[in-house]
C-alpha cells in the first residue's frame, strides 16, 4: 500500500510545489488540500492561520501520509513548529528551502523578498536568511494583491501585469540580484514579475528546493517509493472546485481531477 505525501496550501499556490514534486519524485503519490474557501491566509490573524493549518493537517492525517508539506509561506511562518509537535511524520515548510535557494544564487548578498502581509510581518525570511549567512541585506515587501488574482485564475491577464507593476514599484532601482517569491502563489505571476524587475534580478521560487528537501528526507528515512505503478494523486479543495480544477489542469496537466465536497469548513 502506497503512503502519500500530503501537501497543503490556502488555495492553488501549493500546486507550484506539487509540480516540482511530480517532476523530481515521479513515483510518489500526492494528496493535496487547497483551502480555497478560506483563502487568502495572508491578511489573517496568525492564530487563525495556525488553527486552519491544524484542521487541515488533522483532515489529511486520516489518509495516513508519510509526510506533511506546508506549501504555504504564511502557514509555514506561523504554524510549522505547531504541526511538527502535532504529528509523528516529517513536516516540511517552504521558507527555509526558499532562503537556501537564494543564498545559493546571490552574488551581491542583496536579496529581495516578496510575500503576503502575514509572511512579511513575521520576518521569517529575514530570520532564515540571516541564520544561514550574516552577510545578507534583505529588502522585504508585502504584495497583498497578488494572491486574489491567482486564486481567480487571472494570472495571465493585463490586469495582473498592472497590479504587479504597481505593487513592485518600491523595489525597482534597488541593487538586488535575486528576488524570493515568498508565497507559493507568486510563481503563477513569474512572467509579469520578471518583466517588471528586469533580467538582472533572478526570481527564486522555493518549489524546487522544497522538493529536493522532501526527496532527501524520504531517502534518509527509507521512505522513498519504490513501486513501479504510476501514482494516483488526489486533490481536494474546500471551496467550489471549478476554478481550482481549471488552474490545476493549466499548471499540472489535464489528468487532474479535483474531488469536490470532502471538507466541511467548521
Ligand atoms: C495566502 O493565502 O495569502 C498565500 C499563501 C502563501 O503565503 O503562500
Amino acid at each position: 500500500m502506497k503512503q502519500a505525501i500530503a501537501i497543503l496550501d490556502s488555495g492553488v499556490g501549493g500546486l507550484t510545489v506539487v509540480r516540482e514534486v511530480m517532476r523530481q519524485l515521479p513515483r510518489e503519490e500526492i494528496i493535496y488540500f487547497g483551502d480555497t474557501a478560506r483563502a487568502p491566509y495572508g491578511p489573517r490573524d496568525p492564530q487563525e492561520v495556525r488553527q486552519f493549518t491544524r484542521e487541515i493537517v488533522a483532515y489529511l492525517m486520516q489518509y495516513d501520509p508519510k509526510m506533511i508539506v506546508i506549501a504555504c509561506n504564511t502557514a509555514t511562518a506561523v504554524a510549522l513548529d505547531d504541526i511538527r509537535a502535532m504529528v509523528d511524520v516529517p513536516v516540511v515548510g517552504v521558507i527555509h528551502p526558499g532562503a537556501r535557494a537564494a543564498i545559493k544564487i546571490t552574488r551581491s548578498n542583496r536579496i529581495g523578498v516578496i510575500g503576503t502581509v502575514g509572511t512579511i510581518r513575521s520576518d521569517a525570511y529575514r530570520i532564515a536568511l540571516e541564520s544561514i549567512s550574516p552577510m545578507v541585506e534583505v529588502y522585504s515587501l508585502a504584495c497583498p494583491d497578488f494572491v486574489p488574482l491567482v486564486e481567480q485564475g487571472l494570472y495571465r491577464s493585463e490586469e495582473a501585469l498592472h497590479v504587479v507593476e504597481r505593487s513592485l514599484e518600491p523595489l525597482r532601482g534597488l541593487p538586488l540580484d535575486c528576488l524570493i517569491l515568498g508565497c507559493t502563489h507568486y510563481p503563477f505571476l513569474a512572467d509579469s514579475i520578471s518583466q517588471v524587475m528586469g533580467n538582472d534580478v533572478r526570481l527564486i521560487s522555493s518549489a524546487e528546493e522544497t522538493a529536493r528537501e522532501i526527496s532527501t528526507i524520504l531517502y534518509q528515512t527509507g521512505r522513498l517509493e519504490r513501486t513501479v505503478e504510476l501514482p494516483v494523486h488526489r486533490f481536494f479543495c474546500s471551496g467550489q472546485p471549478v476554478t481550482f480544477q481549471t488552474i490545476a489542469r493549466q499548471w499540472l496537466g489535464n489528468q487532474i481531477e479535483v474531488c469536490p465536497v470532502v471538507w466541511q469548513v467548521p
